[in-house]
């Protein structure tokens, strides 16, 4: 006998609302406060892999309802930066450019580069998952750019020459440059560097789920590209990073009050926009371990 069960979009009370732009929805309709059906997480999943981001409103979710939604979707990681995870909670990094008693409460640099979140583990993420927790009344925007278009669109000479070729991944690449410019990085010990070492990855990559290809360099953590000369190398990165961000490749996300964002590392990068210095910005990342990029 058919039941309501076997026609999941008709049943379904969640609603998903893609952007007038190169990514991302909003999905309504759904209170993550609560435990998620399979029913519902089938439609977040396939909603997820059609459109990269995905913005839930108004979720007044804990720290604990966010790791367990996280977790639905696959292992969780912990950031190298301990010194930054939310107490009780290695799986949260928070994100913020607060200073209590005069110290840092979390990472208040994160994302000042483009860069696909932990591109520089032999694992990188799936997909990573921000909700707000203070926001700044001017500023704090993130930026998504949609790298499936960037290789789509990009020069048939350009798919020839990168198509094949790997490049490194190293957390330190902007390291040195970030600490000089904010005080927000403390020193790596060799523990933390051990655990950093640089990978290389396959510079087009193709979606473990989707089978569509995507550019997979980010100026934050590719350094050079494996094989080729270092001027050869730098040019190359800098033409795909510029065709990369071009606008039409572009979401903007301007936060809102308990707004929970959760985005495909394989099929994006991002850039936090930053905001002025006085105003208080905090959000907690859980990030979800993926694949082995092919
Ligand atoms: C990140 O790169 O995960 C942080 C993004 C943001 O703070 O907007």
């Amino acid at each position: 006998m058919t039941t309501i069960a076997d026609f999941p979009e008709v049943a379904s009370s969640i609603h998903i609302n893609a952007f007038q732009a190169a990514l991302g929805a909003e999905v309504h309709g759904l209170d993550l406060s609560q435990p998620l059906s399979e029913r519902d997480f089938s439609r977040i999943h396939r909603a997820h892999l059609d459109h990269h981001v995905l913005v839930f409103r108004e979720q007044r979710i804990t720290p604990q309802q966010q790791i367990d939604f996280s977790r639905r979707f696959g292992k969780l990681q912990v950031h190298v930066l301990r010194q930054f995870q939310l107490s009780g909670h290695p799986e949260i990094l928070v994100v913020s450019n607060i200073k209590e008693n005069g110290q840092p409460i979390g990472l208040g640099d994160a994302g000042h580069f483009w860069h696909s979140d932990l591109s520089y583990k032999e694992l990188p993420s799936l997909g990573s998952l921000l909700h707000a927790q203070e926001l700044p009344a001017e500023g704090g925007d993130t930026l998504f750019a949609n790298m499936h278009l960037a290789w789509e669109t990009l020069p048939d000479y350009l798919k020839r020459t990168v198509e094949g070729l790997t490049a490194e991944h190293s957390y330190v690449t902007k390291y040195a440059e970030l600490q000089r410019r904010s005080p927000w990085r403390p020193n790596l010990t060799e523990q933390q560097i051990a655990e950093v070492k640089p990978v290389t990855h396959p510079v087009v990559r193709t979606h473990p789920e989707t089978g569509r290809k995507a550019l997979f360099i980010s100026e934050h953590f590719t350094p050079r590209i494996v094989g080729l000369p270092e001027d050869e190398s730098r040019e190359l990165l800098d033409t795909l990073f510029a065709h990369s961000v071009k606008p039409e490749h572009i979401y903007r996300h301007q936060w809102q009050k308990h707004d929970l964002v959760f985005w495909d590392n394989r099929s994006l990068m991002h850039l936090a926009a930053g905001c002025p210095e006085q105003q208080r910005r905090k959000l907690y990342r859980t990030t979800i371990e993926g694949d082995a990029p092919f």
